[in-house]
Order: structure tokens, then C-alpha cells, then sequence
């Protein structure tokens, strides 16, 4: 099969792009700055920007898959202000969307996010849930994935949390009780490539999670254990929190702001691990803490 992975020379694009190699697909990773040494052997690259239709359309002819992991990450409120998210998330799969239905490719992964809702929250979790309704309304075989936050190398969660909840004495918004059912990207990557292979997954909203539900306090624990340090957390009320983010939000190039307040008032856990379709168990997922200590 002839695949193109849009945003494919990030984390979760790296880890897929092998997956899908090993199982001997073609497969071309579209990015704006690729980098052809960066991408595993075999694999093609192409420059393009999902928010310019005109660089992406060529790119979609005689492909027979299409998987959409274009990111601008939630975690820092993104230079130009919280609207790029809908630019780059709702836009940009707009233009994948169309590219694909223009070039009659056949299955269209999008890869979304836990908690995606066209009314939520934060900017990201808005223009994710739109995105999706652009998704489920085209002529493709989509398939959708909601994953919880994603570990592994190459990825931002847990250097994220060291720089969020430092070692020793640890202040955190709410006592760190916001819960994340982080999973391992080596988990995730064999289930993508599966929605891409099996007919059973098309018109199917996948939410997945990792196998443990973890408080952000939890998380940031056996992140500094693991390196042989303690943490101690001391509560920040969340009221005090959102105050500061308030202010930070006004400073111009601060990256975090208050949709990354908000995002840390709503759970990141899924009702239904939908693992399952794809032969797998909460059970025999990697655990965060094997991760980190190397298990
Ligand atoms: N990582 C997680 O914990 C997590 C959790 C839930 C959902 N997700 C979702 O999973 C997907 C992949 O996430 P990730 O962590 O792998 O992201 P990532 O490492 O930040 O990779 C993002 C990719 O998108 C490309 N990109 C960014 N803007 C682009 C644009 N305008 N046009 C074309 N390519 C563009 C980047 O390459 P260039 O810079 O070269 O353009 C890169 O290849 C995203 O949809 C994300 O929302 C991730």
C-alpha cells in the first residue's frame, strides 16, 4: 500500500513511518522542513504545509492512504496566539481532507485527541473536534483516533512534566490531581498501521489510553524517582493558578497562557479503552514507569 503521512517526521510520524515500513508499505512522510536522513531507511519525504493547499495537493496523487498527525502542540500556547491552533488543526485538515478526496485516495487516518469537542474548552480541543466533523462529513474511509497524552522517545510529556513539576519541593496547580492515561508510542504506532490495514475500523472514533490512570503528581513522581530524586508536592490552589496564567497570558511571547490553565481542569482518561479493537489489553500495554526505568 502506498502511504502518505502528513506530519510524519515528528514523534508519533517517526515511530509509524518505521511500522509501516517494516510491514513493507511505501510510504512518504509530508512535512513543511523534513529532514531525509531523519526518517527511517526507505522511507521518501516531501516538503509541503497543510495550511497551503497548493504545496500539499501533488503530494496525494496515487496514494491509497492517508494518515493526518499534523501538530501544534497544546502544551505551550503557540507563537501568534491560540487561533494558529485552528489554523494548522481545522485548516490544514481541511486542506488534507480535500487533497485526498480530489486525489481518490481511499482511508483517511486523523489522528485527534482525547476529549476533542467542537465546543471545548481551549483552542486545541476546539479545532480538533471541528476537525473531526470535517473528517466524518467527507466521501473518505476515515478512521479516527482520540489517544491520551503519548510517551516514548522523541516525545514531549515527560520533559514536559520535569520542566512543569521540578524534583524535591513540586508546586502544582491543584495538587497535580488533573489524571492522564499516558501510552507508549511503541503501543500506538502497531495499532495506527492496523486502522490503515483492516476494513472492520472504517467510520470507527477510537479513544485510547496507556494502561494506568495517572494524576499529573503521579506522573511527575515516577519521572523524578526513576532519576533517583523525590518530589514533594505542594498544592497551588487552582484559583491562584489560573490567576498567574491569567497574567501570563497578557505577556507577550509567554508560551503558556490560560488554555493551558484550562487544560489541566478536565480529566485526560478514556470511559472505554478502545485498545481492544485492536487485539490488545489494558494489561499488556508498556507501563510509564517501565519506560522510565527501562523494563
Ligand atoms: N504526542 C502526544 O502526546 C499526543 C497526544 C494526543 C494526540 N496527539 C496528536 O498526534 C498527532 C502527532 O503528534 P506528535 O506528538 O507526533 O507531534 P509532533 O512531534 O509535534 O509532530 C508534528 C508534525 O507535524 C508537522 N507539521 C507541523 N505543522 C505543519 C504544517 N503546517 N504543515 C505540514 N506539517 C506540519 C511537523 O513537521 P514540520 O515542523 O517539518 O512541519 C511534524 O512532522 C497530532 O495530531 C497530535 O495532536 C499527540
Amino acid at each position: 500500500m502506498k502511504v502518505l503521512v502528513v506530519g510524519g517526521s515528528g514523534f508519533i510520524g517517526t515511530a509509524l513511518s518505521e511500522e509501516l515500513a517494516a510491514r513493507e508499505h511505501d510510504v512518504t512522510v509530508l512535512s513543511r522542513h523534513p529532514d531525509e536522513d531523519g526518517v527511517p531507511t526507505g522511507v521518501e519525504t516531501v516538503s509541503g504545509d497543510v495550511t497551503d493547499y497548493g504545496s500539499i495537493e501533488t503530494a496525494f496523487e496515487g496514494q491509497d492512504a492517508v494518515v493526518n498527525l499534523v501538530s501544534l502542540s497544546p502544551l505551550f500556547k503557540p507563537k501568534g496566539g491560540d487561533g494558529v491552533h485552528f489554523d494548522v488543526h481545522l485548516g490544514g485538515t481541511e486542506n488534507a481532507v480535500r487533497a485526498a478526496e480530489e486525489a481518490g485516495v481511499g482511508r483517511f487516518l486523523q489522528m485527534s485527541a482525547l476529549g476533542a469537542d467542537a465546543n471545548g474548552p481551549t483552542a486545541y480541543i476546539k479545532a480538533k473536534g471541528q476537525a473531526e466533523e470535517v473528517v466524518k462529513g467527507s466521501a473518505l474511509d476515515w478512521v479516527i483516533f482520540r489517544p491520551s497524552v503519548v510517551f516514548g522517545e522523541g516525545g514531549e510529556f515527560v520533559s514536559f512534566t520535569r520542566m512543569l513539576a521540578p524534583p524535591y519541593v513540586t508546586p502544582l496547580p491543584g495538587g497535580g490531581k488533573t489524571r492522564f492515561q499516558p501510552i507508549w508510542v511503541g503501543d500506538l504506532a502497531p495499532m495506527l498501521a492496523d486502522a490503515l490495514e483492516g476494513d472492520e475500523h472504517v467510520g470507527k472514533t477510537y479513544e485510547i489510553g496507556g494502561p494506568e490512570r495517572l494524576t499529573l503528581a503521579d506522573v511527575a513522581r515516577e519521572i523524578h524517582e526513576s532519576e533517583g530524586r523525590s518530589v514533594t508536592v505542594v498544592p497551588v490552589p487552582m484559583a491562584l493558578a489560573g490567576v498567574g496564567l491569567g497574567v501570563a497570558e497578557r505577556v507577550p511571547g509567554s508560551p503558556m497562557g490560560m488554555d493551558q490553565y484550562r487544560s489541566l481542569t478536565f480529566d485526560n482518561t478514556t470511559d472505554h479503552n478502545d485498545v481492544d479493537a485492536f487485539g490488545r489489553t489494558e494489561s499488556d500495554l508498556k507501563t510509564l514507569r517501565a519506560y522510565l526505568t527501562g523494563d
